[in-house]
């Protein structure tokens, strides 16, 4: 496709483009947005460079792509309701999101999208991983299709955010006290999604489970489904469909929630990392 707003360079890795030639903290043209748009569901997660965000004027830049939606477990900054801080401290040992899932897919509409700014960065570190999960559903046998297909997934946030979650003491631990919110009733519900969905504007399959967030398949024990899960992980995050982001104070990611994967690194030791993300509401999974 050919664009007239933006500039979109695919050389980043296997899956996502850089976009280059737009200034997201100004309001944008309708066919800019439009242009952003479709470079996005095609590319999965799109990068830019050397932005200056407000929280509101990152939440702003998220609305153009649908309503905003809230975290359930984390206290948004003062200025605005949709921006959380993730924050890992220099002292801190766990950092937010270091493993391989999807945003929230433990609620019964998960993110569509997640937009993630750079505040502060570590001067080395801090990189976060995307793999594209449509391209390696699309490279698994079709043996595997057909069982992942008939089989669906109890989706829960109790692994991470539950009585016994890792997160829970970790803040119990009071490194992620700071901003961590504790909604603990909520933290131990489940929900039911299709390990592989569909996307509701490309019509392309996905791998959607994921071991933090998909607590079992349904009729079978989490004891059954763990193997299945970490072969998944480790199918679909070969370096073939993984791209790795060197983030810069300034940068901001928005990725698809519904086609990739993403895994935020833990390798920064004695260092400061801020970022700011907002949400966008997407649909039951299909
Ligand atoms: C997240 O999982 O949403 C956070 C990713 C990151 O901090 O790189």
């Amino acid at each position: 496709m050919g664009y007239q707003t933006i500039k979109v360079d695919t050389t980043v890795g296997p899956v996502g483009a850089i976009i280059t030639g737009v200034d997201i903290s100004k309001p944008l043209s309708a066919l800019a947005i439009k242009e952003i748009n479709a470079a996005w569901l095609k590319h999965h997660v799109v990068f830019f460079r050397d932005q200056s965000l407000t929280p509101t004027q990152q939440a702003d830049f998220a609305a153009n792509f649908g309503d905003l939606d809230v975290y359930p477990f984390m206290t948004a900054v003062d200025s605005n309701p949709n921006v959380i801080p993730i924050i890992k401290e220099a002292d801190a040992e766990l950092n937010f999101g270091g493993a391989w899932h999807t945003d929230t897919s433990y609620v019964e509409r998960p993110p569509k999208a997640t937009v993630l700014y750079a505040v502060e960065v570590p001067d080395t570190g801090g990189d976060t991983l995307f793999a594209d999960a449509t391209q390696a559903f699309h490279d698994l046998s079709d043996g595997l299709k057909n069982i992942l297909e008939s089989e669906s997934g109890i989706y829960s946030p109790k692994l991470v955010h539950g009585r016994e979650g890792s997160y829970k003491q970790a803040a119990a631990r009071s490194e992620m006290a700071k901003d961590y919110g504790g909604a603990e009733d909520f933290a131990e519900q489940e929900v039911e999604h299709p390990l592989i969905r569909t996307h509701i504007d490309t019509g392309e399959k996905s791998v959607y489970c994921s071991l933090p967030h998909t607590h079992r398949i349904k009729g079978w024990t989490r004891e059954e489904s763990i193997p299945l899960f970490k072969h998944l992980t480790e199918i679909c995050t070969q370096d073939k469909y993984v791209t790795r982001f060197k983030w810069q104070q300034g940068s901001l990611a928005m990725w698809d929630n519904r086609c990739v994967f993403h895994n935020a690194l833990n390798d920064y030791q004695g260092m400061r990392r801020h970022m700011h993300r907002v949400i966008v509401q997407g649909e039951r999974p299909q």
